[in-house]
């Protein structure tokens, strides 16, 4: 284990998923911030359900820290938000943007997931993988996801985890000391889609409206004939490009 920022690190060769491996951790220690990053990743879990495919090169890496309940809707803007800062630092003239709830667009294409789980105590397992060399190329998918590298951006897994543990520690203490609204702000700065016409696909229906705001608790405000609905969970496809 080795210090970096507020953050104690594990580096694995092999894992299931990092997550799994954070999840376990929770069970082990009482208090203090961890991360833990893998080089191979082989049953790696996605949102909904889904699975996350492992391609040797891409990162994956899960932080375990204590989140206040109420907090855990805002925490995903922080993490999303530090990927994006941390992306445009080291690639300036990137074509890049927000995608709700957690994903971040390049050429409109998804580069990354992050997957929140609760650990144990006041412990949140945060999992955030960036395909950096690799990515699934899945047929018929209206939402087809990337690699860095597919888009003629190349950097190493580990120098883009450093560079992200420094952001996402900055944008949390900012988040500590003045609250959700400055990163609301940055994040909505930066999102797809705002304003406009969006499809928005959860559990039980496809919902069609205007993208109008995220509230303090990052909920997703939908402007629909009879006003504004709340969407807390879902994905959503841009009505333009079906993106
Ligand atoms: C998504 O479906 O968009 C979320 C994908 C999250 C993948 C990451 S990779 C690191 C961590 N370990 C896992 O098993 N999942 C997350």
């Amino acid at each position: 284990m080795q210090s970096l920022g507020l953050w104690q690190w594990i580096e694995k060769e092999d894992v299931g998923s990092t997550n799994d491996e954070a999840l376990a951790l929770s069970r082990k220690v009482k208090s203090g911030n961890y991360v833990v990053t893998a080089k191979r990743q082989n049953n790696g879990r996605g949102r909904r359900g889904r699975s996350w495919v492992g391609y040797e090169g891409n990162l994956f890496m899960s932080f375990l820290q204590p989140v206040e309940l109420s907090k855990i809707g805002q925490i995903v803007f922080v993490v999303s938000l530090s990927l994006f800062e941390s992306l445009q630092e080291l690639f300036p003239k990137i074509d890049m943007k927000l995608k709700w709830p957690n994903d971040v667009l390049v050429e409109n294409n998804k580069i990354s997931g992050i997957l929140l789980e609760k650990g144990e105590g006041d412990y949140l397992v945060i999992g955030i993988g960036v395909n950096l060399v690799g990515a699934p190329k899945l047929e018929g998918v209206l939402y087809p996801a990337t690699s860095l590298q597919d888009k003629g951006y190349t950097v190493d897994r580990l120098t883009l985890f450093k560079k992200y543990v420094e952001i996402y520690d900055k944008n949390c203490r900012l988040w500590q000391e003045q609250g959700f609204a400055p990163i609301r702000e940055k994040w909505l700065q930066n999102v797809k889609g705002l304003g406009e016409e969006i499809e928005v696909h959860t559990d039980k229906e496809n919902k069609l409206g205007i993208f109008r705001d995220v509230d303090e608790n990052g909920v997703l405000l939908l402007e629909r004939k009879n006003g504004l609905e709340k969407i807390y969970a879902g994905d959503i496809f841009y009505i333009d490009k079906r993106k």
